[in-house]
């Protein structure tokens, strides 16, 4: 298990407007969803976990280490993350080549990495497609492939950035189906994710950020229930949720939850 500790975070593009206004969190191996209108600042904070931007005041301690003292090659192998666009990460004509690329690329064996790669891609259900090209394939299999290609990497963190975006019903189930196995091997799964509904089915904690804040941080139904904060961070509650509300049957976070208590008060 890693444990990302944020320490008084601040950043800003340039001279710009402040994007990140001090941000305090630890982050550690419960499934935790961050949410956030258009323009919170989502994709910057993990681009700064990762390594790709540096903090403009406060720092980023990974497993106590703080990441202004660790190479990027370091980084690399501890922390994977799966671009929102997956044409900012596939450049590889054959999808075994592209998915094999992050191993090699932090020093595994030709041998490891190709059994990574094969597990990877049996993961998102593609091992039928690995010598396809990539750009052949339509948006939510090449989404699958840059997923893919950053689980081979076999990374102790994981990040994803929008893994929902262009994915039908099975791409969504087989996306929450390797959520579920990486927190099961005890990694720190952290996702970006716009869709609420997802939210309330798959993870454990959530996080809102807002105007440069984290605005909330609990379990998912604990900031489900703060109709207001959310209200204000121009976020949604679950479809679920907001039917037993509306209907005054009681607060549920997702139908599992609302077949399971509801039936307890009706019987
Ligand atoms: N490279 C950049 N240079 C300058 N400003 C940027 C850059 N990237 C992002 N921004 C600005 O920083 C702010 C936060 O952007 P960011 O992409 O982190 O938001 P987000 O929460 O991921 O949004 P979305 O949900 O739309 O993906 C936005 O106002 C955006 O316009
Ligand atoms: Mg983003």
């Amino acid at each position: 298990m890693s444990i990302i500790d944020i320490k008084d975070l601040h950043f800003s593009y340039g001279s710009g407007e402040e994007i990140l206004k001090g941000m305090n969190l630890t982050l550690d191996e419960r499934s935790t969803a961050i949410i956030g209108q258009n323009g919170a600042g989502k994709t910057t904070f993990v681009k700064l976990l990762k390594g790709i931007l540096k903090p403009t005041a406060g720092e980023i301690l990974l497993n106590g280490k703080s990441t202004k003292d660790l190479t990027v090659a370091t980084l690399a192998k501890q922390i994977g993350m799966v671009f929102q666009n997956p044409n900012d990460q596939i450049f590889k004509n054959v999808v075994l080549d592209e998915v094999m690329f992050g191993p090699l690329q932090i020093g595994m064996d030709k041998g490891t990495a190709k059994d990574k790669a094969l597990k990877a891609l049996e993961m998102v259900g593609l091992l039928d497609q690995k010598g396809a090209n990539p750009y052949d394939l339509g948006l939510s299999r090449r989404k699958l492939v840059a997923i893919a290609s950053i689980l081979a990497m076999d990374t102790e963190v994981i990040i994803f950035d929008e893994p929902t975006i262009a994915q039908d019903y099975a791409g969504k189930e087989r996306i929450k189906e390797i959520i579920h196995m990486l927190r099961a091997e005890g990694k720190t799964v952290i996702t970006i994710i716009h869709d609420m509904n997802f939210v309330a089915e798959v993870f454990e904690r959530a996080i809102v950020f807002a105007k440069g804040k984290a605005v909330l941080d609990d379990t998912v139904k604990g900031v489900f229930l703060e109709k207001e904060v959310l209200d204000g961070a121009y976020l949604e509650q679950p479809d679920v949720m907001k039917l037993g509300l509306k209907l005054e049957l009681g607060e549920y976070l997702n139908v599992e939850e609302f077949v399971r208590l509801y039936q307890n008060t009706v019987r």
